[in-house]
């Protein structure tokens, strides 16, 4: 009986500190530890936008985040989970090197029983979101930026009739590709496109080129081989999966003292300011805080345990297939980016 009372009251006095460590704002040592990667920190969008975000997000909910570079490796980053789990970290947030690997990666959390937040790169294996019950995605709809994009290019095209050089009704484009495989390029590249056949204008692709980086120094190289092309004199338009991309066929242009019409994907920074000098005619809002913030969320509820990951945020899962809190796309154009600085 005298123990039973013990017991009671220690646990009454513990008890409050408990709490306190779990739910305060300081990250103390008995704070979540999330254990997260960026697939490359040469990535304009990944270690510009989003990691700080992550990073000043986590630290402001009380949780300590530890963000590695997984430096394009699939390998790399499996290795990187091993090390994480062997450390005991709360959670995992996972930036997919390999959008085709998330099994490897899934197995690996389900084997530790720790929850596992994916982010930016959808898994493309399909079941795998419901083959372990603690894992969700954050990220986009990938198609959206796609159609924003190319409604946005249909609109100033048709309302921009000398930009169809040649007088042929077509467009003669190019289009700098991220990732292949990625659900983002893939889904940019087809319905940024598709926006002109649907809208019943003609296109013609001169050229198409990857890269799986997604960077500006590809976007340079590329641009400036189809400027000095058999066909570099007939491009109409030029179509950018990203804006780290974008950027580099900026430079191309500008050293080739060419000007075309170009559009991106990301609304960095540095895009809102070319847009400023008509450099750039549009963008699409990829909303690298606010998806930091939902992978951050979620991350720390499943690390509590919770059943329901969005309980208490500002969102919500898409299905029970999927998984995903996907995160809406804006446009953004000469005319409103400047609400977006
Ligand atoms: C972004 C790209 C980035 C890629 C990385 C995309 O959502 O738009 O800029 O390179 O994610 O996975
Ligand atoms: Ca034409």
């Amino acid at each position: 009986m005298k123990k039973t009372i013990l017991f009671i009251a220690v646990a009454i006095m513990v008890l409050p500190f408990a709490v306190f460590a779990n739910g305060g704002s300081e990250a103390g040592s008995d704070s979540i530890v999330i254990g997260a990667n960026i697939y490359s920190f040469a990535d304009n969008f990944m270690n510009g936008v989003m990691k700080p975000e992550l990073e000043s997000y986590a630290a402001a909910n009380g949780a300590e985040i530890t963000i590695v570079d997984s430096e394009g490796q699939q390998a790399k980053l499996n290795d990187q989970i091993d090390v994480f789990i062997t450390k005991g970290v709360d959670v995992l947030a996972i930036n997919l090197v390999d959008p085709a690997s998330a099994s490897s990666v899934i197995e690996k959390a389900s084997a530790a029983g720790i929850p596992l937040v994916l982010f930016n790169k959808e898994a493309t294996e399909a079941g795998v979101m419901t083959s372990y019950d603690k894992v969700w995605y954050v990220g986009t709809d990938s198609a959206e930026s796609g159609i924003i994009q190319g409604e946005m290019m249909v609109a100033d095209w048709n309302a921009n009739p000398d930009w169809d050089k040649n007088g042929d009704g077509a467009v003669q484009y190019v289009l700098l590709k991220g990732e292949p495989g990625h659900p983002d390029a893939e889904a940019r590249t087809k319905y940024s496109v598709k926006a002109f056949t649907d809208a019943g204008i003609k296109v013609e692709e001169l050229a198409l080129e990857a890269d799986p980086n997604w960077s500006t120094q590809h976007g340079n190289d590329k641009m400036q081989a189809w400027l000095s092309s058999s066909f570099g004199n007939d491009i109409e338009l030029v179509i950018c999966n990203n804006d780290g991309m974008a950027f580099g066929a900026i430079n191309a242009l500008k050293a080739a003292d060419v000007w075309l019409p170009l559009y991106g994907v990301d609304a960095l920074d540095q895009a809102l300011t070319h847009i400023a000098d008509g450099e750039m005619n549009g963008t699409v809002l990829n909303d690298g805080v606010n998806q930091s913030r939902a992978t951050i969320d979620l991350a720390i509820n499943a690390a509590k345990g919770m059943d329901d990951v969005t309980a208490g945020t500002n969102w919500t899962l898409e299905n029970q297939t999927t998984k995903a809190v996907r995160v809406p796309y804006v446009a953004v154009t000469p005319e409103n980016y400047q609400d977006f600085r």
